[in-house]
């Protein structure tokens, strides 16, 4: 059910969870000042309690008093990719943040969102925390009929005049560590834009036993559909993720994440078509998997790898 942005700010102040849009993907609201909702959107997702959310803001102004001391570079990164997809977790004023968005940890994540609707929201209530809008899990929602698929046809989803998320893709999560920045989850910037504002390439902290981003541990964006991802057709497989300038043999449904030269759109329809083959029934789905390696891809497979469940090969 889509509501105004009046109406969505009168619902998050006295204590309820929506839906807001932006430009990565939906997020599921709650005001950092009501500990209560921020409870119920663990529950309502089904998220583990020890996996912490990200903190929206609208301008610098609301994310000071929620901050300790900003870690080298974090100005630059802030100036360099705020309002963007990217998500900076740095040291918190425990106080002045409830136990559960941290997953009791002294660090917490933050993000300001390059999405009118949003940042017109946030500056009315105050920081929000978002995860995304999905069953813990599952495929992130893009658009509003993925948040019904989810959480039914009454729940409220601030309405943004938009169809779909622009990105389609979770934002990038940069980590402050003994004064260097490791990528907790790659996303929608890849790592090659950070490097132009840090001077080194942040590596990607997942292949540690002990990932730096807790929701690492968790299966994520997977449908009930079986995936086989890889560069080779397997035999007895007759549903393809596939690409428009390939030719794959004639009978097998393809669904189509765009073309090669675009990962921006394999990116935007990434989620609708997870989506799409449980919605369809589809069992077993051959993901094609023969695309660059570098830049948005390296996100774009880091997502299909996870979906299929084979989170230790990336
Ligand atoms: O694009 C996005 O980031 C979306 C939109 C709605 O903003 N939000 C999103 O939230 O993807 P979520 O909850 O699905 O993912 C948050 C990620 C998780 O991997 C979590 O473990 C990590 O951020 N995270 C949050 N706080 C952290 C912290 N203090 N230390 C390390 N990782 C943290
Ligand atoms: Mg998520």
């Amino acid at each position: 059910m889509l509501i105004t942005l009046d109406e969505a700010a009168k619902r998050l102040s006295a204590g309820e969870i929506i839906a807001v849009p932006t430009e990565t993907v939906y997020g599921l609201a709650a005001s950092i000042y009501h500990p209560e909702a921020i409870q119920q959107i663990f529950a309502l997702k089904g998220r583990p309690s020890d996996n912490p959310l990200i903190t929206h803001i609208a301008n610098l102004d609301q994310l000071a008093p929620l901050i300790g001391a900003g870690p080298d570079d974090f100005e630059a990164l802030c100036k360099a990719f705020w309002p963007g997809p990217l998500t900076l977790v740095v040291p918190a004023k425990e106080e002045m943040l409830p136990p559960a968005i941290r997953a009791g940890l002294p660090t917490a994540a933050f993000r300001m969102p390059r999405h009118e609707a949003a940042l017109q929201l946030i500056a009315k209530t105050g920081p929000l925390v978002m995860p995304s809008a999905n069953l813990s899990g599952k495929p992130s929602s893009t658009s509003p009929d993925h948040i019904e698929q989810d959480f039914g046809k009454a729940f409220p989803i601030l309405e943004s005049g938009q169809r779909s998320c622009k990105l389609g893709l979770e934002s990038t999560v940069l980590i402050a560590k003994e004064g260097v920045w490791t990528i907790g989850r790659v996303g929608a910037i890849p790592p090659e834009e950070l490097e132009s504002v840090l001077g080194y390439r942040p590596s990607f902290g997942m292949k540690s036993s002990k990932p730096l981003c807790p929701g690492q541990r968790y299966r994520h964006y997977a449908p009930q559909c079986k995936l086989l991802v890889g560069t080779e057709m397997p035999t007895g497989i007759d549903v393809i993720l596939g690409f428009d300038e390939r030719e794959y043999p004639p009978g097998a449904k393809v669904l189509s994440m765009g073309s090669l030269s675009s990962p921006e759109s394999a990116a935007q329809r990434l989620y609708t078509l997870l989506r799409l083959l449980d919605i369809d029934e589809i069992p077993e789905a051959w993901v094609d998997t023969n695309f660059p390696e570098q830049g948005l891809w390296a996100s774009i497979r880091e997502r299909l790898h996870k979906a299929a469940g084979k989170v230790d090969e990336i």
